[in-house]
């Protein structure tokens, strides 16, 4: 084991320390008191038996072990005298018994390690399965203030330490610590002074490691900053790969990359250079006490005030002591950074949805036959975001059942904040939202989910069939259903033309899959969940024009039967709504029927001149 394996992936993100320019620093997330201890307990009291058996089987196999010195002082003190007076009888004994210790700590060490492996493997697992099922629980305003790269961090490089820890440091350290006891307690009892000089240098020794420890500690905090630095470039530069190609970004990138690479390897080279002088000063003062004893022990052996067993003994249990010691830095420095790694861990799961679940929530009456969809209510609804100023400004507005609504205005003006808001990805500063009269903080997310959709520009598909993607929101739909959703909205050709149809892997194929194709079948899975409120950002701009005919038919058919919020800039998507609201700086400028706006002298008769003349 080298020091790079333990690599305390400390605090790449350290969430107690000041803001700094560092992208990994930014927005702490404070652990509360108590969390990690919390966390500790509640993943190890499911498994307190076999706790108890594993710590039961190592204090076995340590006092099996450490038996050995004990038997090898009574063999020359006692054993070889009765033999040389022509009894043998000791001697066997001493043999055969030192055989059975052999073969009970090999036992109980096999034993040990299965029982611990076990109880490692199944915390790690549960460990992991939390993370995974907590972020994703989280708001998305968590996400946007906690990069997916630091929660890639917390579930792979935390975890890991956790698992060096169990699997290596721990099982080290706490043989270290028992067979410390252990053998400080045999010494003294062997011989008081020789154990008092044992004990006695314990107290160097134990300088030493909190330094090295407080030393380490610093760089392997600074070294983690610089491997996630080095993380962090190398995935932002991969994922932006495109946009890197297009503006020759190669050159700048590898330059700042050699930095950063270099940085991490200062940083390294540091912490391996800390390591050899904690290795170099324990081994100095482990056999400096080894000769003062052996110094002492032989004038007292000379004396005829201490058996030569009991010095044999003596220096081999010293051996015992000393020799993992070299390596109790590292496992204590694995255990720091375990330590560390369990409270962002902590911080990360006592983190609460932004967006929380109703305590007791409400029901939507069932939807009223006649009319569609359901009546949207902003009422005085404020919102600011975490980060920023106000951005909806005291906002009121009435959309009735099955009203189509187009929101236009220049980019920033808060229509994305309205469809977020409608879509309950946030929750408003002030005021509430309704649908049919009920606060969406009273509705379970899964009702919510059933009720409002909203298809955004980005039209994500997951890894899957099309298929799959399509029925995304109806999990229970029939193949059947699924075709029909995609010959509504106009997607079934294309998705026919795919090598394997509806079956059609999207990541493996995923380059034959649209920006266009894409959009489409989101608008085929927004038909099959068929929600009451259906929200469209922006959800047609990757479509052709000359297909725009199409684009009519497939909003005309996804649109009926619900209140629709479509936002776009393409005045031609705006002409099927009802209603047209024009918004600014968050607040409704225009609002009527795209008619009578046209007729109008405001701001979007004005846009929809400039749109004609374009098209002139
Ligand atoms: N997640 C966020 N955190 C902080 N501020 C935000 C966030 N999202 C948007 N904003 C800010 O809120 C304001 C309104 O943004 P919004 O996305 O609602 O605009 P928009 O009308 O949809 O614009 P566009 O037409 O460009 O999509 C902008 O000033 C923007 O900077
Ligand atoms: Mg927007």
């Amino acid at each position: 084991m080298t020091a790079t394996t333990t690599a305390p992936a400390r605090d790449e993100d350290d969430d107690r320390t000041p803001p700094s320019d560092d992208p990994f620093d930014q927005d702490q997330l404070p652990t509360p008191p108590g969390a990690t201890g919390v966390l500790l307990r509640s993943l190890l009291s499911p498994m307190r038996g076999r706790v108890a058996v594993t710590a039961l089987l190592l204090l076995l196999q340590q006092a099996a072990v450490q038996a050995g010195p004990l038997l090898v002082a009574y063999a020359i003190d006692r054993a070889v005298p009765a033999f040389r007076g022509d009894d043998n009888g000791p001697l066997i004994a001493v043999a055969v018994g030192y055989l059975l210790c052999a073969v009970a700590a090999g036992a109980l060490q096999y034993a040990f390690v299965t029982a611990s492996a076990r109880v490692s493997q199944d915390v790690l697992l549960d460990l992991r399965g939390r993370i995974f099922r907590h972020a994703q629980a989280l708001s998305v305003d968590f996400h946007e203030r906690y990069t997916s790269g630091r929660l890639i961090s917390r579930s792979t490089t935390d975890v890991e330490s956790l698992r060096e820890l169990l699997e290596e440091g721990l099982q080290e350290l706490v043989m270290v610590i028992l067979s410390a006891v252990y053998i400080s307690v045999l010494l003294l009892w062997l011989d008081l002074g020789l154990g008092a000089v044992a004990v006695v240098s314990f107290v160097p020794l134990y300088l030493l490691v909190r330094s090295y420890q407080r030393r380490a500690g610093r760089v392997y905090r600074k070294r983690s900053t610089a491997i996630a630095a080095v993380i962090v470039k190398f995935v932002e530069t991969m994922n932006g790969i495109r946009p890197v190609r297009a503006f020759r970004r190669e050159a700048v990138n590898d330059a700042e990359f050699a930095v950063l690479n270099r940085r991490h390897e200062r940083t390294n080279g540091d912490a391996l250079l800390e390591m050899a002088r904690y290795v170099v000063g324990s081994r100095i003062t482990a056999n400096t006490t080894v000769a003062l004893i052996v110094l002492w022990g032989a004038y007292r052996v000379a004396d005829d005030t201490l058996e030569l067993g009991v010095l044999a003994a003596a220096v081999l249990y010293l051996r015992r002591l000393y020799d993992p010691i070299d390596r109790l830095g590292m496992f204590l420095n694995s255990y720091q950074s375990a330590a560390a790694s369990l409270e962002k861990i902590a911080g990360l799961l006592a983190q609460t949805p932004s967006v929380p679940e109703p305590s007791a929530p409400r029901e939507l009456p069932e939807r009223r036959s006649g009319l569609p969809g359901r009546e949207v209510v902003f009422d005085d609804v404020r919102f600011a975001y975490r980060t920023g100023g106000e951005v909806l400004p005291r906002f009121g507005l009435t959309l009735p059942a099955g009203q189509t609504v187009a929101v236009v205005g220049s980019t920033g003006a808060g229509k994305s904040t309205l469809a977020k808001l409608l879509a309950r990805f946030y929750d408003p500063t002030d005021g509430r939202v309704l649908l049919d009269g009920t606060d969406l903080r009273d509705l379970t997310g899964r009702d919510l989910r059933r009720e409002v959709v909203m298809v955004t520009q980005e039209a994500f598909l997951f890894s899957g069939t099309v298929a799959e993607n399509i029925s995304i929101g109806r999990p229970d739909a029939t193949r059947q259903e699924i075709e029909q959703a995609a010959k509504e909205i106009g997607a079934h050709d294309f998705i026919a033309a795919l090598p394997d149809g509806y079956d059609t892997d999207v990541r493996k194929r995923g380059g034959r899959i649209s920006a266009g194709q894409r959009q489409l079948v989101a608008f085929a899975r927004a038909l099959l969940a068929d929600p009451a409120v259906l929200i469209l950002d922006e959800a047609t701009s990757s479509l052709d024009i000359p297909g725009e005919r199409a684009v009519q038919r497939a909003m005309a058919t996804v649109l009926k039967g619900r209140t629709a919020v479509v936002i776009a800039h393409r005045l031609s998507t705006v002409e099927i709504a009802d209603r047209v609201l024009v918004m600014e700086h968050g607040r409704i400028v225009e609002d009527g029927s795209p008619a009578g706006l046209i007729a109008g002298t405001g701001r979007f008769a004005d846009l929809h001149r400039a749109w004609r003349d374009s098209l002139a």
